[in-house]
């Protein structure tokens, strides 16, 4: 199983480079080192991506936005990934902006229609100095199952508390969850891998690819289906 590769991606929500949120994933990344796998981190900041509109086009296609700015270079780096990792500061008691923008223009302008995400292992780490934590976290696990990915956890869930750079180290507790998340993240990718390998069969696709294009009268069984 060691030999199986894993390459995890971190989408670093950030707004301040060499702030908490880096230092957690430097440290993330080499927990996965430590374990013969790869996290390479995605720092929102460094990227051009225009809020979701208000044009509501989206309503009413059934194919990704067509906006030429880097959203489409930053989903093409999620589909390549085993698993994804959301590392989100707290701002304002919610999730910080950089985070909220991607995930309203990535969900709703282009992983609504065929769900690329789907069975890609995924986890959450929220970084913030003291309050409001856990909804942040609600949200982000909300979203990896609105994208069908197979969320791992760490026993408790992944909140680092750290005010000032480098404050996170302190937090021994919160890195320890991270560790265990990154390490049980991995082992999951390896287990569905090393289960694709054995066998031909598929792996949790019987959902429909495009909800976009789902006939609703197929939503429902009958009366006397259910009966
Ligand atoms: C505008 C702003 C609002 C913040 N609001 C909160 C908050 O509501 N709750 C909290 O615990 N920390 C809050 N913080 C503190 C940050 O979460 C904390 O500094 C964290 O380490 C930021 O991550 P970074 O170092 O990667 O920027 C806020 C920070 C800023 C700049």
């Amino acid at each position: 199983m060691e030999s199986i590769s894993v390459e995890l991606l971190a989408i670093c929500g950030s707004t301040r480079a060499g702030g908490n949120t880096d230092q957690m994933l430097q440290f993330a990344a080499e927990v996965a080192r430590l374990k013969g796998a790869s996290l390479k981190t995605l720092n929102l900041r460094d990227y051009n991506f225009a809020p979701s509109s208000t044009c509501g086009d989206c309503n009413y296609r059934e194919t990704p936005c067509e906006l030429t700015d880097d959203m489409a270079l930053i989903i093409e780096q999620m589909r390549r990934a085993d698993g994804i990792i959301y590392a989100v500061p707290v701002h304002g008691f919610g999730m910080g902006h950089l985070m909220q923008m991607f995930i309203e223009r990535s969900g709703v302008c282009f992983l609504r229609f065929d769900r690329p995400l789907t069975n890609k292992v995924g986890g959450a780490v929220i970084i913030g100095r003291r309050y409001n934590h856990s909804n942040v976290h609600s949200q982000i696990v909300s979203n990896l199952l609105l994208n069908r990915m197979i969320i791992v956890g760490s026993g408790f869930p992944a909140v680092l508390h750290g005010g000032r750079p480098n404050e996170v180290w302190d937090d021994l507790e919160g890195l320890d969850s991270a560790r265990r998340m990154v390490n049980r993240m991995i082992d999951m990718v390896r287990t569905i891998k090393h289960y694709l390998q054995l066998t031909d069969r598929s792996f949790l696709t019987y959902e429909e690819a495009n909800e976009r294009t789902l006939d609703k009268d197929q939503l429902f069984l009958s009366r006397e289906q259910f009966i």
